[in-house]
């Protein structure tokens, strides 16, 4: 394991947040990542680089030991589960829900739901524990057209302002899991480069509590 740290950002909404407190905690890009088609970069740190993918993978990198910390949502985190990662940081950005949510007014009318999303595993986890008899439906986007096309009776997504479910006709009904974004540690990174990660966690986590 060389000295080295690399950090593994989520792009999109995510990162737009994640730049400001990295800065507040003494980390900034050497240049400018919306800018540019590179997806490594250097940082101010000779011993910091970052690497910037799809928030997705964010969690294969870190616990595979590619990357040896990231910066992923809750929601990522608990579909595709923390073995090999620590969490030791909520870093109180991009707050959403991830809820159920339906058309307007209708009842679930079948016996076995059917349930358009793209988070099917925690959609299996969460009618499991409820008793509930789900079809899952893997979407990958605009999970809110599912109900409207027939094609769901209900879908597991995230919820903001919840201008999105009220655009198509739908509410919001069950309240799955509230997400914010986490700092990630690879298990072994934690161990083997303590020395380093301590001070770096310490600052991020008091950049978030500068924020509160
Ligand atoms: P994607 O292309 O995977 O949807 P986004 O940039 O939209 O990427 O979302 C990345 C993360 O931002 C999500 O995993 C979630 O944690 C958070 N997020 C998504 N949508 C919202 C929202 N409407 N408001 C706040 N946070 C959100
Ligand atoms: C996200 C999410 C919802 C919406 C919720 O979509 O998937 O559709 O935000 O936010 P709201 O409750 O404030 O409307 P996003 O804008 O990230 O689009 P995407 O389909 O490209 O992920
Ligand atoms: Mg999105």
């Amino acid at each position: 394991m060389s000295k080295q740290l690399i950090l593994a950002l989520s792009k999109g909404r995510i990162l737009d947040e994640t730049l400001p407190l990295l800065a507040d905690a003494g980390i900034t890009p050497a240049e400018d990542l919306g800018k540019s088609r590179k997806l490594l970069f250097d940082t101010n740190l000779p011993d910091v680089k970052l690497v910037v993918i799809r928030a997705t993978d964010v969690p294969t990198y870190v616990q595979l030991g590619a990357a040896d910390l990231g910066v992923a949502g809750k929601d990522v985190l608990l579909e595709h589960g923390v073995e090999g990662l620590y969490e030791p940081l909520d870093l109180e950005i991009a707050r959403c829900k991830l809820m159920t949510a339906g058309i307007t007014g209708a009842e679930p009318a079948r016996a076995r739901r059917r349930v358009a999303t793209k988070f099917v595993n925690v959609a299996r986890r969460y009618y499991a524990e409820q008793g509930i008899q789900a079809e899952v439906i893997k979407l990958y986007g605009a999970m809110e057209l599912a109900p409207l096309m027939n094609l769901a009776d209900e879908i597991v997504d995230i919820v903001d302002t919840g201008n999105t479910l009220r655009a198509n006709g739908m509410e919001p009904r069950e309240l799955i899991a509230p997400v914010s974004t986490r700092l990630v540690v690879n298990k072994a990174a934690m161990t083997m480069k303590h020395a380093r990660l301590k001070p770096l966690i310490a600052r991020l986590g008091e950049a978030v509590a500068r924020r509160r």
